[in-house]
């Protein structure tokens, strides 16, 4: 059809913009083996470098012999914390303001501690020089449960022993991190005080780990003759790194060019600055060469980044009618043996203070105290915004306990507490304003979906059946209401090592009408290529098939935090559209000239400037592009190109109504997941068949935790799951079928009023699992057990409630 004749709804479809299913243009290459990910990358004469690592969790390095390494065929150097320490290198700054060695620095303080780097002609050279080395241990004793930390004489980090004051304030033990509270704790004790109920419970969020596809690595190469060094890896945040890199090693940063290739995941994984970046770039400044690393799977699950480890004390306080007076939680944080946590300086503990939930809970306090164990360092946002998914876990099971002790419906004692409508914007007791939100609206069309009140009377026949012998199958309900907090965030409440997390979008518009654009953000799988090049071409009218989306190079790419915490749509996604708009801005003008009105008497259409009330007269974006390059315009410099650093003005808030059905074979603990419906609000859709991949990939995340993945330790700290034979990673054969839906409140603040969504169905389906468990045992006395709900635990529950008969 030709472009003159076609209706304003053919030509915004020929735009392929947002609200569009627009396919992922990336996946023309991922479906062929076309990826360029960091292992991919080979560079002339490029060396490998491979790391010792401590097998004991705390322990003295009595002495390290490179000798037979040395001797080993095509390793060229062994590097050791000796080696570093002249340079300044032996331990880096961690994101949360403490320290951690680099490469073993006296002593180990957990189970695969990097202790030396082998560099080496090959990597199996490498592995060979890693066999070869030989290490003096004298074993320490072992704490690997926070609680006994903090009792105990013995000292996890000696350089900081007699340190009273941390990054975050006065540290009340050798072996605490920081306190950190949040609300009014007298108003809340009094509120229990007086408190027709208390349902009090302990709520354990186990260790885990985000354990991407692709386990993290690096290419580090400095060349000698123009002084610069170009690092490829695996980052989440490749302008970060290149500040950080640039203040630990000194490389002024105009010469450090970090690149970002394709990342097969990241969830968190990839945020942090590690052992085996900083070893790297040593090594290509020492050798003159490209060196690599990129871990196996052991060392990633081992060493890199794990997630949760907090145990939550909760007490929640109700009038007898089910009323929330108030919510008081103490939070006791296992960070392992650095504290590395990837959160906004100003949050030690992330965003735990969002653990009100949906419910309008008028008085709140929270206290986290971090700890240090035997573990490794990490505590990142595994596909989360900075501990909110432990904040919805907390929540949604202490109504679930409450429910218990009001002998209420969980699902009516929610809606009896959601925050209403017209309280929106809402001032949580514990500090956020929550920008908008429908809960009613969405838990009543999810109850409506599952069909609730059939399932219960299911469920009551099933129960009657189990105590008649028919059958040795329970049915559990499991519900939640989530709300998140996401879009760091206003440079004024987050930045991280002073860095303000604003986000950017470059465009330039080419004199043929189609355009590049570039962001701080990273795409991991999320599919920015296609969705942000959506949200450009509603913005400017250029279809999005014209627009090449570029990521991850801090050469050409704006100064931008990048991507975690589901950020990008609230921040990079705003900066895009801010950025469009300052194109459309300038392309009205160039119209009006063109068109010889005045710059107030043309209006945008679709992909055009029309002139008002007269609609034959107009100019096409990509005539008026063409015209911005080929024609002098007074008063306009020439080209098309626009630049937005956006600073929010708050977090985006969305939410969702998850609901799971299980059956639970009390004799064998195995699960069958019969029915998962997940309503997501993520205010306006940009591209809804990206949405619901993200929600089946981050509910199957969930099902993973709740069900059966954790890292675990055992009393001597030995790592017992750092292999994909014990960590639970879900195939096809265990994910369940997923139902999504949507309900629709835009952000009001949002230039789109666009939410973020990826890590949503990773927080909400969490407590859905787990309430599901819980559910199930309700009946039988079971108030609390701590995830993963694997099949031995389950048969456990059922054992110990003493239905084995
Ligand atoms: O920061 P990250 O990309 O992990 O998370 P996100 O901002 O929630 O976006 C994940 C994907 O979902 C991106 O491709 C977004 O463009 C898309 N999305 C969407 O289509 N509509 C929304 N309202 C939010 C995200």
């Amino acid at each position: 059809m030709k472009d003159e004749v076609a209706t304003p709804e053919e030509r915004s479809a020929g735009l392929k913009g947002m609200g569009c299913s627009r396919k992922r243009v990336e996946d023309v290459r991922f479906t062929q083996g076309r990826g360029n990910y960091v292992d991919d990358i080979k560079l002339d004469g490029m060396l490998f470098g491979d790391f010792v690592r401590s097998p004991y969790a705390h322990a003295r390095v009595v002495s390290i012999n490179t000798e037979e390494a040395m001797k080993v065929p095509g390793v060229i150097a062994v590097l050791t914390a000796a080696d570093l320490e002249p340079l300044g290198l032996h331990w880096m700054p961690t994101l949360a303001g403490d320290k951690q060695m680099v490469l073993a620095d006296g002593k180990v303080l957990f189970q695969g501690q990097e202790v030396a780097y082998v560099i080496a002609k090959d990597r199996y050279a490498a592995a060979d020089g890693v066999e070869a080395v030989e290490v003096e241990y004298d074993e320490l004793p072992v704490l690997t449960d926070p609680f006994e930390a903090l009792k105990s004489d013995v000292v996890l980090r000696e350089d900081l022993e007699g340190q009273t004051e941390g990054a975050h304030g006065p540290r009340k033990h050798h072996n605490h991190i920081f306190t950190w509270e949040q609300g009014d704790k007298d108003a809340t004790e009094a509120v229990l005080a007086g408190a027709d109920v208390v349902a009090e419970e302990m709520v354990y969020y186990h260790r885990t780990h985000p354990c991407p596809l692709e386990t993290c690595g690096c290419v580090a190469s400095m060349d000698k003759v123009t002084g610069k060094l170009t690092l490829h890896g695996t980052f989440q945040a490749p302008h970060a790194i290149r500040t950080v890199v640039s203040l630990i090693s000194g490389i002024a940063e105009h010469n450090i060019r970090v690149i970002s290739p394709d990342i097969g995941g990241g969830f968190g994984n990839k945020v942090g600055a590690y052992a085996g970046y900083v070893c790297s770039v040593v090594a290509s400044i020492v050798t003159g060469k490209p060196v690599k690393w990129v871990e196996n799977r052991m060392d990633n699950l081992m060493s890199t980044a794990f997630a949760r480890d907090y145990w939550m004390q909760g007490k929640i306080a109700a009038t007898k009618e089910g009323k929330i007076t108030g919510l008081w939680c103490h939070t006791t944080a296992d960070h392992g043996g650095f504290d590395a946590c990837a959160d906004p300086t100003k949050f030690p503990a992330g965003f735990m203070n969002i653990c009100t939930g949906s419910y309008d809970i008028p008085t709140a306090y929270l206290a986290v105290d971090g700890v240090y164990t035997n573990k490794a360092p990490g505590g990142v946002a595994y596909r989360c915004s900075f501990r909110v998914t432990e904040a919805a876990y907390f929540i949604e099971r202490m109504i679930e306990v409450l429910a218990i002790k009001l002998n209420m419906d969980a699902a009516e004692l929610r809606r009896i507490n959601f925050i209403r409508k017209d309280q929106f914007p809402y001032q949580s007791a514990l500090g956020w304003e929550y920008d908008s939100g429908d809960y009613h609206t969405a838990w009543d069309k999810a109850l409506a979906a599952v069909g609730y009140d059939d399932l219960r009377r299911e469920q009551a026949q099933r129960l009657e059946d189990f105590k008649a012998g028919k059958t040795r199958k329970l049915m559990g309900i499991g519900l939640t209401h989530f709300t998140e907090i996401v879009g760091a965030g206003p440079v004024k409440n987050c930045d991280i090592l002073g860095l303000g997390m604003f986000d950017s979008c470059e465009i330039r518009i080419h004199p043929t009408g189609s355009a590049i654009a570039r962001l701080g953000t990273i795409s991991q799988g999320q599919g920015h290529a296609t969705t942000f090049a959506q949200i450009l071409a509603s913005e400017i009218g250029i279809s999005a098939d014209d627009i090449t989306i570029e990521e991850g190079d801090t050469d050409t790419a704006p100064y931008g935090l990048g991507t975690y915490g589901s950020r990008s749509t609230p921040v990079a996604g705003a900066a895009t559209a801010m950025a469009g708009r300052k194109i459309r801005a300038k392309a009205q003008m160039i119209a009006a000239y063109l068109l010889e009105v005045h710059d107030d008497d043309v209006e945008f259409d679709v992909d055009r400037f029309v002139v008002k009330g007269a609609p034959d007269r107009f100019k096409t974006m990509k005539e008026i592009a063409f015209a911005s390059y080929n024609q002098a315009i007074p008063g306009l410099e020439p080209g098309l190109e626009a630049v937005s650093y956006y600073d929010p003005p708050n977090m985006t808030y969305p939410f969702g109504a998850y609901i799971c059905v299980m059956d639970l074979d009390v004799d064998t603990g195995e699960h069958e997941i019969r029915k998962f419906y997940a309503l997501d609000d993520c205010g306006t859709r940009i591209n809804p068949m990206i949405i619901e991949g993200q929600v089946h990939g981050g509910a199957t995340e969930g099902y993973a935790i709740a069900m059966g993945q954790e890292i675990a330790y055992d009393d001597m700290g030995n790592h017992k799951t750092a292999t994909l034979m014990d960590f639970f990673l879900p195939t096809s054969w265990e994910t369940p079928t997923y139902e999504t839906d949507f309900t629709i409140t835009p952000s009001p603040h949002h230039p789109i009023g666009a939410k973020g969504v990826g890590e949503s169905p990773n927080v909400g389906s969490v407590p859905a699992f787990s309430n599901a468990v819980h559910d199930a045992f309700r009946p039988f006395g079971l108030t609390q057990s701590h995830m993963p709900h694997d099949h031995w635990r389950v048969w456990r529950i059922a054992r110990d409630l003493g239905l084995h008969g």
